[in-house]
């Protein structure tokens, strides 16, 4: 391991294999982890069906003729992507986003436009990257790849704490490092399910102009929103060219196609003053790591967006509502088990308005070794959040997702829990009992104690 990357034995990169290997091993349990989207409504003929609509665009909308539309699938592609005048046309109608379809790369789902926008900043070894904690594992997993060190600056309930983001700027340009920009997800956080209103919204727009830092918006949640209105995201807000923005259709198209992008619209210059897009940049990277993500799984995406005008806030519309709805059931079920009078101390959640997450701490450690407990004795599953601190927090806090789970599982899920934490709890009692005891040292008392 010594002469293998660095990375490899990196906490963070083991954390998806754990998760997934427990997973895997209780396939009957009621998993509150996995932030998958749900499949019971997905039907293999809508991906026949996606691929005709494709092609029946390429033919009647682009004048393909039979020969292009066969290369079009078949064949390699463009490095930027076949279908960026859809995504386009989407963020336009569904973000109020206006850009230049060359001002986007389709990546190999989010997760490669990461690696795509961090491989590209980190040029100097004093780079690094901010980031709001706690940070989605893909995203600390990528910078620990291109070697970018991650300074995390805590949240709060309000997405961002713009105080602590300014302490740590400066705190890292006195250490002589070059932040670069900061990660940020405004919408339903993974894992944190927390939200940005919108003065802070404005705020990070104006920080990240005053101190010329670039934001990365993770956004794969805002269509879920609830029954509250959405709120805008900093990409159309972005007046100031700071934000890249990162998309994924994995939550709300369908995860297996692995379709994702970035949008890069900001202007970079070569020493000779030639200027261009910074897409053209990544993509240039893009070209050296994955060649170009499949027309295939890109046509099925597109077939999907065609089939719904290009929005997929109405195609979502049934999806928005159902995960609403679990997580009301979610959150009333907590405070049916967890709360009032006969409320346990120590157990606290938060209550996100849409998404899929919710974070719940509890009095004793919810670690890696409580969860092979909870999923063999209680056949229940959820994350660990230290996982998404990189060990250096969330040691007392689980992470709920209600997106996988149908209402009576839920219920059952929450049973389960609460049997968990009684169980916990009446351990840690009688552990805390035994130490007391132990540590008695009037003998008689200690005797007569025994005796009882
Ligand atoms: C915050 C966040 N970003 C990105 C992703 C990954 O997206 P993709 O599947 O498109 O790589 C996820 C997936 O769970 C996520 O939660």
């Amino acid at each position: 391991m010594a002469q293998l990357h660095g990375s490899l034995e990196d906490q963070g990169l083991s954390s998806m294999t754990f998760l997934n290997e427990v997973a895997g091993r209780y396939p009957d349990a009621v998993s509150f982890a996995a932030g998958r989207p749900f499949e019971d409504d997905f039907d293999p003929e809508d991906i026949h069906r996606y691929l005709r609509a494709y092609c029946r665009y390429l033919a009647q909308e682009r004048g393909f003729g039979s020969a292009e539309v066969r290369r079009t699938l078949y064949q390699y592609g463009r490095t930027k992507g076949i279908i960026n005048e859809l995504v386009a046309r989407n963020l336009d109608i569904d973000e109020d986003i206006h850009v230049h379809p060359e001002a986007i790369v389709v990546t190999v789902g989010c997760q490669e436009a990461m690696v795509l926008a961090l491989r590209a900043l980190k040029s100097e070894g004093n780079d690094v990257l901010l980031a709001i904690a706690p940070t989605y594992v893909g995203l600390t997993g990528a910078a620990r790849l291109v070697d970018m060190r991650v300074l995390t600056v805590p949240g709060g309930p309000r997405g961002a704490d713009l105080e602590g983001l300014a302490e740590r700027v400066r705190e890292a340009r006195r250490a002589g490092l070059r932040p670069r920009a900061c990660y940020v997800m405004p919408d339903f956080a993974n894992p944190s399910g927390v939200s940005m209103d919108l003065a802070v919204r404005h705020a990070l727009l104006d920080f990240a102009d005053d101190n010329d830092l670039l934001l990365l918006e993770d956004n794969p949640y805002g269509l879920f929103h609830g029954e509250n209105d959405r709120l805008p995201t900093l990409k159309s807000l972005d007046a100031r060219r700071r934000v890249i923005y990162l998309g994924s259709y994995a939550k709300t198209a369908l995860p297996g196609a692995r379709i994702g992008y970035i949008i890069a619209d900001q202007t970079v210059q070569d020493a000779q003053g030639h200027s261009g897009l910074l897409a053209d940049q990544l993509a240039k990277i893009k070209s050296m790591l994955t060649v170009n993500t499949s027309p295939i799984a890109q046509a099925v995406v597109a077939g999907k967006l065609l089939e719904n005008g290009c929005s997929l806030a109405s195609a979502n519309d049934a999806a928005r509502q159902r995960y609403a709805r679990q997580m009301r059931q979610l959150l009333t079920g907590l405070s049916a088990r967890f709360g009032g009078a006969s409320g346990l101390p120590g157990v606290e959640w938060n209550e996100p308005s849409g998404g899929f997450f919710v974070v719940l701490s509890l009095p004793f450690p919810a670690d890696d070794e409580l969860l092979e407990y909870s999923a063999r004795e209680y056949r229940l599953l959820w994350t660990p959040m230290h996982h998404f601190y990189g060990g250096t927090g969330g040691h007392y806090q689980l992470r709920l997702c209600v997106s996988l789970v149908s209402g009576p599982q839920i219920e059952t899920g929450l049973d389960r829990l609460h049997a968990l934490v009684h169980d916990r709890m009446r351990r840690a009692t009688a552990a805390a009992m035994k130490d007391a005891y132990n540590r008695l040292e009037f003998a008689p008392l200690k005797y007569s104690l025994t005796r009882q």
